[in-house]
């Protein structure tokens, strides 16, 4: 555990006033403690072999795309794509933030994924689907049968579910190669997917249909998870039940079967509502569907996330410039070349899946693997064989993954013989000690490693090294990517400088492509924000008065190098997962005996953050672990078993400030277990801390 200070003594430091006082409050403390305390690392360099392949090598694109060339640089991805029609403006700005790229254009992503590929890799793997039992055959997906199996669906969707250009589908569903296949085939009718992460309850998964209006829900009825086959129908159940509760009438539900022909759940079919995706169509069979031309701002699909309210945002994301800048992305930072067979273990329900397991290596015409559970199951091993077995040689993931590979398994990567190019960590920040055995370990010191940072908003990276440019650097994602321009702001708006070993809010100067374009539904949510804070003109129509707040603490190197230190806001990162504190308090405070819940980030040595719950209950409740269990269930229930908080803390009363505000700044550093809890001179009941400091310290962890 790192002493206390961190984080806070970097933003006092850096800003000082009352205004970091209240910065540091929000903040995730432990995630930025331990990055506070890297010391600078030393730097690491691609093999010649990697470089004398990659696609980037060349510093002066960087040149090309700087601010001198925006916004017209960005033709150079766009151009990676098959347009029906050019564009006539690269950059729309003239409603800020609303900016609209390549406006006038029109293609469809579908086409862009699959049909174009047809003419040279028609029999190119486009999907090696591994299921998690080991003893079920991997299914090699061409790119031929992925066209038809899109078409085919996207015709059942069409004429038997009525779904329309514009239309929203939810979809949630496990990793199974029918998961892009449904989503390319609303891509391709124009309809927009709202794909919700398959670990996710049938109530989460309610909400998310009732903000996008979603009259189809896409699902599945079972899968494997951790070698248990899982009842995946009994959610969709769930979520109309919720739906129709919140006043959504879900009108058709579309099961596909994990193993087609037969129907694997418990859970039984509503009659004229549920209907077995694999039994209606054998009726669409060789049926062809034109893509249809979108426009490039149309909306290819909402991700739904959370924020610093209970309610989920839907980050909503276009066709055009979105489908460009995770092209070009993929292209340039995990250079995947026509050979390369890639492999993303991220959950295409976060994403993460989205623009780097689905839209941008297929925009490529990669061949990717699709695993459909655990990474450790059977044994750590599995990974390894996996990647030695199909030939990977681009390996994605997270640092909690990587963590808890290490953990059960640390000199098992060296027994395979699988050989990675390329290796990519995103999603939080990761300590430099397990990046080395990433680097060493696993990819056997000669893979080239990007740690990758970037948001559901911001629909590709955002900052990370070029891998045959820029040496490595462990723990800091590295300069920023081409064409985005990052800045770090105090709180008055000032830069901090880079090299100054300050602290700051960091920002991005530009517009580019990839950004959503709004929150689903809520464009003042959109603007309050990613922009309020740091706009000083309403009516400004220039670009430049518009930089957008990621919610990310990050320092500059004197070298450039961007580390991020984790959220500002009340998001934590729970194994990658981004979840909002309210709505694990939220769905704490349904339990009735609950009065008050806070949720605090506490560091954990696989997980990296994980939620740590207190509740204060109301007059003549006793604590019992028969509550901390309903507790701790209801969460699960109404967010998802990743929501589950560590422990839950019965306290007899909450710290308040004499407004009432709940300190959850004091709570997090019990939790962390730091000697020094910082200011209580604005509680109203600062002797309510020692005690409940005992209690902590009497409970086991
Ligand atoms: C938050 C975004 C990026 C796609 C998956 C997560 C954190 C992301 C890094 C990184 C340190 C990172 C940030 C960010 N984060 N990548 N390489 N190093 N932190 O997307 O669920 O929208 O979460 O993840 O805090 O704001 P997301």
């Amino acid at each position: 555990m790192p002493s206390r200070g961190g984080w806070r003594t970097v933003m006092e430091k850096g800003y000082g006033g009352k205004t970091m006082a209240d910065a540091a409050e929000r903040v995730t403390l432990t995630e930025a403690e331990i990055a506070v305390h890297w010391r600078e690392e030393e730097y690491y360099h691609p093999s010649p072999e990697f470089i004398g392949q990659a696609y980037l090598t060349d510093r002066s694109r960087y040149e090309r795309f700087s601010l001198d060339h925006f916004p017209d640089c960005f033709k150079e991805y766009a151009d990676l794509l098959d347009w029906y029609k050019y564009w006539d403006v690269t950059l729309d700005t003239s409603n800020p933030p609303f900016w609209r790229w390549f406006v006038g254009g029109r293609l469809n992503a579908a086409h862009n994924c699959v049909d174009r590929h047809l003419a040279r890799h028609r029999n190119k793997t486009a999907f090696h689907f591994v299921p998690e039992p080991e003893n079920e055959p991997i299914q090699h997906v061409t790119y031929q049968e992925l066209y038809n199996r899109v078409n085919e669906f996207a015709a059942l969707l069409r004429d038997f579910a009525g779904v329309r250009r514009g239309d929203r589908v939810t979809i949630h569903m496990p990793m199974v190669v029918e998961l892009p296949i449904a989503m390319l085939a609303c891509a391709r009718l124009g309809a927009m997917h709202s794909v919700v992460f398959g670990g996710f309850s049938g109530k989460a998964c309610a909400d998310r249909m009732v903000d996008a209006e979603s009259r189809v829900l896409v699902t599945m009825d079972g899968y494997y998870r951790n070698g248990e086959f899982l009842d995946h129908k009994a959610k969709a159940d769930v979520a109309v039940r919720e739906a129709a509760a919140q006043g959504l009438a879900v009108e058709r539900v579309l099961v596909w079967q994990r193993y087609p022909g037969r129907y694997s759940s418990p859970t039984p079919l509503v009659e004229g509502r549920d209907f077995v995706v694999n039994e209606i169509l054998p009726r669409f069979r060789g049926r062809r569907v034109d893509p249809e031309p979108m426009p490039a701002e149309d909306p290819l699909f909402l991700m739904y996330t959370s924020g610093s309210t209970g309610r989920p945002k839907g980050a909503q994301h276009s066709t055009g410039g979105y489908l460009a800048y995770v092209a070009g992305t993929s292209k340039y930072y995990l250079d995947i070349h026509p050979e390369d067979v890639y492999w993303c273990m991220a959950d295409i329900g976060w994403i993460t899946g989205h623009s780097y397991i689905v839209y941008g290596p297929l925009a490529l015409g990669a061949s990717s693997v699709l695993y459909e559970g655990q990474p450790a199951y059977p044994d750590p091993g599995r990974p390894w064989r996996i990647a030695e077995e199909l030939g990977v040689n681009i390996f994605h993931t997270s640092p909690t993954a990587i963590r808890a590979l290490r953990k059960a398994g640390p000199e098992e990567p060296k027994k395979y013989g699988h050989r990675f190019k390329l290796m990519t960590t995103v999603g939080e920040p990761i300590e430099p000690d397990v990046w080395r055995w990433y680097y060493h370990v696993v990819g056997k010191g000669q893979a080239a490693v990007v740690d990758t940072w970037w948001q559901t908003e911001t629909g590709g990276f955002l900052c990370t090294t070029a891998p045959a440019i820029h040496p490595m650097k462990p723990g800091s994602a590295g300069p920023a990517v081409l064409g985005i321009h990052p800045v770090i702001l105090d709180e008055e708006g000032h830069e901090v400088p880079a090299g100054s070993g300050k602290a700051g809010n960091i920002c991005i100067r530009n517009p580019w492509p990839g950004m959503m374009q709004t929150i689903w539904r809520d464009p003042e949510r959109f603007i309050q924000t990613y922009f309020a804070k740091y706009n000083r003109d309403p009516q400004s129509k220039d670009w430049r008065d518009w930089p957008y707040f990621a919610g990310d603490g990050a320092m500059q190197a004197s070298d450039g190098y961007f580390r991020i230190l984790g959220r500002i806001d009340d998001v934590i990162n729970v194994a990658g997962h981004r979840l909002g504190t309210k709505e694990i308090e939220n769905a704490a405070l349904g339990v009735p005996e609950v009065a008050e819940a806070a949720v605090v980030a506490v560091r954990d040595e696989v997980k990296g953050i994980m939620p740590e719950l207190y509740v204060a209950l109301h007059p003549g409740h006793r604590e019992s672990e028969d509550l901390k269990q309903r507790i701790v269930d209801r969460v699960a229930q109404e967010i998802s078993p990743i929501a589950k908080p560590r422990r839950v803390v019965v306290v007899p009363d909450m710290p308040k400030t004499r407004s009432g505000k709940i300190m959850r700044r004091i709570l997090a550093a019990i939790s962390n277990g730091f000697e020094d809890v910082g200011d209580v001179t604005t509680l109203s009941n600062p002797e309510v801390v020692d005690e409940i400091r005992r209690l902590v310290g009497s409970l086991k962890s």
